[in-house]
């Protein structure tokens, strides 16, 4: 079995386009992973619901412009492409791809199941465990 590529990877439907209004996120489900989908004026943006820090819930946190802020620990995120704007997360969160079906009137999500992050110190200090 080969895998599939960015461009094979299907679009999954979510719902109908008014589902959020601007300013507005909901936590969904694809493949029994959680997905943060937000609506902002400038369109919808996706996100893993795992803040990279220590997997807290993305999803509760608070949206404030383009940045959603994790309820944990407070780490915000970019929500446009998942970058980690602030301590203590430094590591990025996924984001995915999202688009309006004008056929179907339904916002839909590329959903790629992330690939696992190594674990790497920010300070430059990699042990070695084994
Ligand atoms: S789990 Fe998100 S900041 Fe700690």
């Amino acid at each position: 079995m080969s895998e599939q590529t960015e461009s094979e990877t299907p679009f999954t439907p979510v719902g109908p386009a008014n589902m959020l209004k601007p300013g507005e996120s909901a936590i969904i489900e694809i493949e029994d992973d959680s997905i943060v989908l937000v609506h902002l004026h400038d369109g919808y943006y996706a996100l893993e619901n795992r803040c990279s820090h220590d997997d807290g819930p993305l999803g509760q946190g608070r949206l404030v412009g383009f940045e959603i802020d994790c309820p944990r620990h407070g780490a915000k995120f970019d929500v446009r492409d998942g970058a980690a704007k602030s301590l203590p997360a430094f590591r990025p969160v996924a984001s995915f791809p999202v688009r309006y079906n004008e056929d179907t009137d339904e916002i839909e999500i590329q959903y790629k199941k992330p690939e696992p992050q190594a674990f790497e110190d920010p300070r430059g200090f990699n042990f070695n465990f084994t």
